[in-house]
């Protein structure tokens, strides 16, 4: 397929290089800052930069848009498309809907539109992750289009679903509570190892288990500990007096400490 970015950013960065490796061209990268693009560019075999969001004579017939949430719809405003372009949003809790009416009002030629989510976290910068066994979450209102996204989808990942984009959004917030919550909660226990004298390292053994032990159970909650499972309200208090100069920290272990107390409060889980 022949293929375009907009944005070069944290996904861009995985997924670009992945869809060459499996065999797809990639022709222009479009970034804000040219020197994003161009960083992208220089990883890649034959893609070039591109400075405008004109691409009326872009040889692409597969438009990925990687930029985030709320620039999408100023990105679509400004976008020229050559006849035959699909675009797809990499999103995953914006609806396929905005994106087709977006397309519909700015775009002078018809477009199909889709999405392709990959459910993951990416960082720009890091090495090159592949995809093979990342989720890719599929949606099209045009069945030609929808079976070209799974097609691709195939080509990077074994698991490629047909996902709703009422079920996207509930797994995206599910995966903003397992994965963004969970790695700011670790920078937030870093930050107060750090400022007290204390290693970070002396809890890597803890959060190593806490994460292996939780996938290899049935549910999470089943191997729940610490003071709020075990009720020990005193320590809880203790824990706050602690962080009593720290009024916002003090809210974040207040609110998860009533959510744990609340879920267990008549021994049951889901
Ligand atoms: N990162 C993840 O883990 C992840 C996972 C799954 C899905 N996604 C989805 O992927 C999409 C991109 O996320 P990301 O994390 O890659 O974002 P990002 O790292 O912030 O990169 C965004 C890119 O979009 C460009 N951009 C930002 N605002 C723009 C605007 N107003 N007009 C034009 N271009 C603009 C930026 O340009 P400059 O380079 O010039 O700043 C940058 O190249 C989002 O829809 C997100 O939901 C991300």
């Amino acid at each position: 397929m022949e293929i375009s970015f907009i944005g070069a950013g944290n996904l861009a960065w995985h997924l670009a290089p992945a869809l060459e490796n499996a065999g797809h061209h990639i022709n222009e990268i479009y970034s804000r800052q040219l020197q994003h693009a161009r960083q992208l560019v220089s990883n890649l075999y034959d893609a070039h930069t591109h400075s405008e969001l004109n691409f009326a004579d872009s040889p692409s017939t597969l438009f990925i848009l990687a930029v985030p949430d709320d620039a999408l719809e100023d990105v679509c405003s400004r976008l020229v498309l050559p006849e035959r372009a699909t675009v797809v949003h990499t999103s995953g809790s914006k609806n396929l809907d905005s994106l087709t009416k977006w397309m519909e009002i700015y775009s002078d030629v018809p477009v199909n539109t889709g999405v392709f989510y990959a459910l993951q976290t990416f960082t720009k910068g890091q090495s090159f992750m592949t995809f093979d066994g990342i989720p890719l979450c599929i949606e099209s209102d045009d069945k030609p289009t929808e079976e070209a996204l799974v097609l691709l989808g195939q080509d990077i990942s074994n698991i490629v679903y047909l996902i709703t984009s009422e079920e996207r959004r509930t797994l995206h917030v599910a995966a903003v509570l397992a994965c963004n919550f969970t790695n700011h909660l670790l920078a937030l226990a870093r930050d107060l190892t750090i400022r007290n004298g204390l290693e970070f390292d002396l809890l890597r053994p803890l959060i190593t288990e806490t994460f292996r032990k939780g996938l290899a159970a049935n549910n999470p909650a089943n191997v729940q500990t610490g003071p709020a499972r075990r009720h020990d309200l005193t320590t809880v208090s203790d824990h706050l007096t602690l962080l009593a100069n720290q009024p916002q920290l003090a809210e974040i272990y207040q609110v998860i400490t009533s959510s744990i107390l609340q879920y267990y409060k008549n021994g049951e889980s889901l």
